[in-house]
């Protein structure tokens, strides 16, 4: 068998060749936005996923048949692997598309595009300790090595597509030049559910019944989603994801990062945190909370 985890490097940010390949970066960066189309914008493990079942949820108003029959990565393709020609050739409807590109690729292809972008953040001491949870279970992502090494490559940006920060300050800090933009965080959707998916419904302007709202929560929320093969993940074969090793709906809780990070980790992490953030206007609600 091949080996999996190697590695395409791109603009300088790697990406595992598993998924990517030149060509398909090339095609993404010049890729050619449809008005009506939506496009889900995150850092990895930052509730991609998620957002992507609250999206066809909100679309199809609450009717769950989609969910249950067609799995993620066909109904909300990645703009970036090397198949996302061929779904898109046989996508009905509106597209709905999903990347992890940091926004300085995406900017020519975006510019003057009324396409609907949403930008999922998470707060990234939870998604580090996802990312490496991930890592051991993924076998086309390379071996993470221990948390420690696996944070200092995390804060380095020399993790698979690149640096967290650098993904965060560059949608947000370009928002305005995006003419339909949406930020949302997990951290939010967690908190008050039914609002973030009346949220998704406005920005979309697709108006939702109260029953229509109450299906789609029920069909986006954890348990649901963990349950369901359409989107844990468990239709990827053992060699790909070893799923002895982890399951892709590890824990979808907030804060699980203090069950990983040493105190001294946590107070480098804040110190990289607020010179990587010290000219941006964000607050994240997780600084709050
Ligand atoms: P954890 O590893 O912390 O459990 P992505 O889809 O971007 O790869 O993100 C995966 C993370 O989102 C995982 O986090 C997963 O459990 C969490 N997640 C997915 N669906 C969720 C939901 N409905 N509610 C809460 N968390 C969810």
């Amino acid at each position: 068998m091949s080996r999996l985890d190697v590695t395409e490097c791109y603009q300088g940010i790697s990406f595992c060749g598993h998924l990517h390949t030149q060509e398909s970066l090339q095609y993404a960066t010049n890729f050619q936005f449809q008005d009506t189309d939506t496009l889900i914008v995150t850092y990895p493990k930052s509730g991609t996923t998620w957002m992507q079942q609250i999206v066809s949820l909100v679309s199809s108003h609450g009717d769950a048949t989609r969910v249950q029959t067609e799995p993620n990565w066909s109904r909300a393709p990645w703009l970036e692997q090397y198949y996302f020609c061929d779904l898109l050739k046989v996508q009905q409807g509106p597209r709905l598309i999903t990347t992890h590109l940091p926004y300085h690729l995406l900017a020519s292809a975006l510019q003057g595009s009324k396409a609907k972008v949403i930008y999922v953040a998470r707060n990234p001491k939870d998604v580090a300790v996802s990312y490496y949870h991930f890592h051991k279970m993924a076998n086309f992502l390379p071996d993470p090595g221990t948390f420690e090494e696996f944070l200092n490559a995390f804060l380095d940006g020399t993790v698979h597509f690149g640096s967290w920060f650098s993904h965060v300050k560059g949608w947000t800090n370009n928002a305005n030049n995006v003419k339909n933009f949406l930020y949302i965080t997990y951290e939010e959707m967690w908190q008050d559910l039914r609002g973030s998916v009346e949220k998704v419904s406005r920005f979309l302007r697709i108006p939702l019944q109260d029953q229509e709202l109450a299906a789609a929560e029920k069909h986006c929320c954890f348990s649901s989603m963990q349950g369901n093969s359409m989107v844990n993940y468990t239709l990827i074969p053992q060699e790909i994801m070893d799923h002895s090793k982890g399951k892709f709906m590890r824990k979808g809780k907030i804060g699980d990062w203090k069950n990983m990070f040493s105190e001294e980790q946590s107070r480098l992490f804040d110190a990289v945190l607020r010179t990587q953030l010290s000219e941006s206007s964000l607050t994240f609600v997780w600084e709050c909370a």
